[in-house]
Parts: structure tokens; C-alpha cells; sequence
């Protein structure tokens, strides 16, 4: 489907609503008065001021989702089906609006459109799998001794801070909501400064679906404010994050000073993709490539760490190189292009300041390696061989189109190779041995393996990191563990004879 205009929709209602703090069901300003900028990548201009919401309004969000949580609340007294089923209807308002929804991504985010409609479809795949979740999620009958029954509930954990990323706007905003919701939370989220839009129209979509006010509640603002006041309440329950290791790490700290908030945390990484001698060469190279330059290489689990076996290493420079050259970088609405430009001006600098180190370190900058255009943070498709590990690119997560290829020579080396760093997010093998795709599986410390593919991401599967990439799993089963606690509820049962 083609993307829409956004122009004719500027001054419509809903779309000026979309630039507002939402809390209790209702577009908000922000009790400051304050408002910040958020910015078209593909062009360097403002889109529109969006209300910039600190503490005060993470008060407001939090005083709304206690009152939403309170016991008898509609909310509380809700069948949990009904729960499933205001989801669902989400999960088809996601689809029905695919085409704005996407469209409006690609203005705030500067991902191209195909990707950003798609994600779409994702996202409501996300919901949908929740939605089936709601009634499922209950607990034991337990043996304990003694005359007693003793059973298990699994309750919601309460009031659930979620603060998510600007690389997957739409997705990681409903992998947090989704199964908080199944459960039966409350919720304030945090969107990125950078990309504040498409979760702030989802409000609306929930709104419509028929979530009643208060049960989610949405603050855009900057992280050391707005973010700080959820990972600092005493009245929130638990913190969800996605982002840099360095916040997760000051996230995880503030959730413990405060009060032991229960922590999620999905982190950076450094992911080994490590392609065999025997795999399919072609196959490897463009799987190799799309690992690492998805969504201009903003993906936490980039295979940004690409270990080729000696044997074919040259060959396998020279395959990538050529491919490098026929990537489509430039206008986001164009259907044909597969990359568009980095989020903002920050990342833009950071990666062509990590494309500069890796020049000066000693790696061979094969090609790209400067900005794609005059205007705009359009990257070129950048290719570095002859990295070695102790350089700055093989170590700190780039984030951005910049492949890094290392030579191995056999598995035990390119093992403790792979695993030589603080992260364990992903991790990927190209070969048609069994046996080795086995021992590298087994040996590999991270959170997915990825096997002849990459990227292979579901609503049924657990994702997360191993080490210093993250705390928790979200998605699948394993997602909805992290939003209920467990209550042992144990009953003295009246004997027939004492
Ligand atoms: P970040 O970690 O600062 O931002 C992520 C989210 O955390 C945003 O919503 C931000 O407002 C919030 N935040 C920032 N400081 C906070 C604080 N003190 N308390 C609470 N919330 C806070 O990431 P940033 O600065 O946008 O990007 C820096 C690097 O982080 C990137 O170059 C990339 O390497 C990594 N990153 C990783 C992501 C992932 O998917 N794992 C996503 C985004 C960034
Ligand atoms: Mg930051």
C-alpha cells in the first residue's frame, strides 16, 4: 500500500491531538507549559512541537493509572477475556490505520515507508498473540502438607513504567503495552524524544478500542526528566526499557534505590554472525549484509560483528562490496528505497566519528564511509575488512549502515572469539554442517541464535540479551511472566474428624 500525504492531514484535529501528553483518555498540555521539537531525519526540519512532559506530569500519568488500578475499577473488574478482546480490537485498529500510521513513522523516524507499514502488521501480530494470552495466564494448585489447599494467582504487578526507543517506535511500544495489558497493569509510557508521534496516536487507537482512562497513559519528555521520574516513583511497580546499556544501567539503579521496581531491561549489543567455509556464499552474503544494515543498522541486534572463515574470506569481501554499492539509500516515501537516514543529528555524528576510528585504527574502509546527501542524515552503505578485535568498531555498538568483516580460522577460535565481549543480545551461523551449527549454538552466550537466517524475530519467541544486553525476555510466553506477580494463597481445610 502507498503511503499518504501527510499534508492535507496536518491541521486535521487528531493529528494536532497527536503532539499532547495522554493521560486519563484525554490529550493533555504540559503542566510546565514547555514544548521541544521533534525533527523530519530526511530533511533536518521540524515536524511540530510536541508537549514536553518532567516529573509534574509523570505524577499526573501515575495519580491516573493508581486510580485506574484501584481495586472495583472497571479496569479490575473486567472479565479477563474482555481484556483479550479490547486488544484484539487494537491489533485490528494497528492494520486499519497501517497506511497513516506508517506514514507518519517514516516522517518522525525516517525509515522507509514499506518498512514502516510492515511494522505495522507486526505490531498488531504482537497484540493479536497477547490478546490470546489474557484468560491463559493462571497458576497452581500446589501440594503442600498438611490439611490445607494451596493455590497460586497470577495478579498483575500494578503500575508499569515503560520507556521505550525511537529505532521500532510502533513495535517496541506494543511489546511493552501488550502483554502488561494481557495481564492486567496500568501503564505510563515514555516514547523517545526523537520519535514521540506514532505512539502518542496509538493513545487514540486505544481510546477507540475502548480502554478505559487511566489503564494507559503516555508522556513524552526528554529521558534525564521524564524517564527519571518513572524510574525514580515510589508508586510505580516496575520499569520496562529499551535502549543503551549505559541508561539501562542507570534505569536498574534508580529501580533499586527507589522501590525495588521489578526491571526489564533489553540492551545493546555486539552480535557475532559467523559464516562457515561450506555456506551457501551468496545466501551468507546478502543475509550477512541485511544483518547489519536493517533499519540503517539502528537494531540492538545487528549483526554488527561479521566472522568469516579464511578460506573464503576474500571472496567474501569482494561479494559484500558489490552489494554494498546496489543499496538504495535516499527518500523514505519511495517504495524502492531500503534505507533511509539516520534518526537524528546525534547518531549521524556518533557513527561517522565511529567510521573515523576505524580508519585511523587500521581497518581497510572498503567503501561508503561519508554522509549520503547535502541534507538530511542519509549514511552510505559502509564496509570495513581487516578489523581486529581490540579496535573501537569490533567493541562499541555503531548503530549505524557500517559492516564489520573479521577473518577466523576454526571453531574453538571464533567461539571464544564471539563471546569476548560484555554483550549477548544475538548471534548467527552460516553453515550446512549440522554439526557445527550445533556446537556453535551450544557454545555461543546469547539470548537468540540464529541459524542459516537472521533477524527472524516473533510474537511467540522470547527475545532479550545474555550479559550486559539485558535483564528479562520480552515476547512469547516468557514476555508475559514479567508483568504479574505470584501469589501463594494457602486455606485451612476443616477435617471430617477433628
Ligand atoms: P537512550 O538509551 O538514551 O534512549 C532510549 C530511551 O531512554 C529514550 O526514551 C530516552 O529518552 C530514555 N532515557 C535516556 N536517559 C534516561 C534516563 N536517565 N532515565 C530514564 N530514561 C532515559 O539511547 P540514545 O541516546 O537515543 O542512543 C544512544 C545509543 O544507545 C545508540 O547509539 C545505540 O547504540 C543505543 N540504543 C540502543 C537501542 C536498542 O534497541 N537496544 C535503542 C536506542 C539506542
Ligand atoms: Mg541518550
Amino acid at each position: 500500500m502507498k503511503p499518504i500525504s501527510l499534508s492535507f492531514q496536518w491541521t486535521s484535529l487528531l493529528h494536532f491531538l497527536t503532539r499532547m501528553i495522554f493521560i486519563n483518555n484525554e490529550f493533555v498540555n504540559s503542566v510546565s507549559g514547555k514544548v521541544f521539537p521533534t525533527i523530519n531525519p530526511a530533511t533536518g526540519e521540524k515536524i511540530c512541537d510536541v508537549q514536553e512532559g518532567d516529573k509534574a506530569d509523570v505524577d499526573k500519568a501515575v495519580a491516573a493509572a493508581k486510580e485506574a488500578f484501584k481495586l472495583g475499577s472497571p479496569w479490575r473488574r473486567m472479565d479477563a477475556s474482555k481484556r483479550g478482546k479490547l486488544l484484539m480490537k487494537f491489533a485490528t485498529l494497528l492494520e486499519r490505520d497501517a497506511q497513516y500510521l506508517g506514514s507518519l513513522e517514516t516522517l518522525d523516524n525516517g525509515k522507509p515507508y514499506t518498512q514502516a507499514f510492515g511494522e505495522c502488521y507486526f505490531s498488531s501480530d504482537v497484540v493479536n498473540y497477547y490478546a490470546g494470552w489474557a484468560d491463559k495466564i493462571h497458576g497452581k494448585t500446589i501440594p503442600i502438607n498438611g490439611d490445607y489447599l494451596c493455590y497460586t494467582k497470577h495478579e498483575p504487578v500494578g503500575i508499569c513504567g515503560q520507556i521505550i526507543p525511537w529505532n521500532y517506535p510502533v513495535p517496541m511500544f506494543v511489546w511493552k503495552i501488550a502483554p502488561a495489558l494481557a495481564a492486567g497493569n496500568v501503564i505510563v509510557v515514555k516514547p523517545a524524544e526523537q520519535t514521540p508521534l506514532t505512539a502518542l496516536y496509538c493513545c487514540a487507537l486505544l481510546k477507540e478500542a475502548g480502554f478505559p482512562p487511566g489503564v494507559v497513559n503516555i508522556v513524552p519528555g526528554y529521558g534525564p526528566t521524564a524517564g527519571a521520574a518513572i524510574s525514580n516513583h515510589l508508586d510505580i511497580n516496575k520499569v520496562a526499557f529499551t535502549g543503551s546499556t549505559e541508561v539501562g544501567q542507570i534505569i536498574m539503579q534508580a529501580a533499586g534505590a527507589s522501590n525495588v521496581k521489578r526491571t526489564t531491561l533489553e540492551l545493546g549489543g555486539k552480535s557475532p554472525n559467523v559464516i562457515f567455509e561450506d555456506a551457501d556464499l551468496d545466501t551468507a552474503v546478502a543475509a550477512a549484509q541485511e544483518a547489519v544494515m536493517t533499519n540503517a543498522g539502528q537494531c540492538c541486534v545487528a549483526g554488527s560483528r561479521t566472522f568469516v572463515q579464511e578460506s573464503i574470506y576474500d571472496e567474501f569481501v569482494k561479494r559484500t562490496i558489490e552489494k554494498a554499492a546496489t543499496r538504495k539509500v535516499g527518500d523514505p516515501y519511495d517504495t524502492a528505497t531500503e534505507q533511509g537516514p539516520q534518526v537524528d543529528e546525534e547518531q549521524f555524528n556518533k557513527i561517522l566519528g565511529m567510521i573515523e576510528s576505524g580508519k585511523k585504527e587500521g581497518a581497510k574502509l572498503n567503501c561508503g564511509g561519508s554522509k549520503a546527501a547535502d541534507k538530511g542524515y542519509f549514511i552510505q552503505p559502509t564496509v570495513f575488512s581487516d578489523v581486529t578485535d581490540n579496535m573501537k568498531i569490533a567493541k562499541e555498538e555503531i548503530f549505524g549502515p557500517v559492516q564489520q568483516i573479521f577473518k577466523f580460522k576454526d571453531m574453538d577460535e571464533v567461539l571464544e572469539r564471539a563471546n569476548s565481549t560484555t554483550y549477548g543480545l544475538g548471534a548467527a551461523v552460516f553453515t550446512n554442517d549440522i554439526n557445527k551449527a550445533m556446537m556453535f549454538s551450544q557454545g555461543v552466550q546469547a539470548g537468540t541464535v540464529w541459524i542459516n537466517c537472521y533477524n527472524v524475530v516473533s510474537a511467540q519467541a522470547p527475545f532479550g540479551g545474555f550479559k550486559m544486553s539485558g535483564l528479562g525476555r520480552e515476547l512469547g510466553e516468557y514476555g508475559i511472566t514479567q508483568y504479574y506477580e505470584v501469589k501463594n494463597v494457602v486455606v485451612k481445610i476443616p477435617q471430617k474428624n477433628s
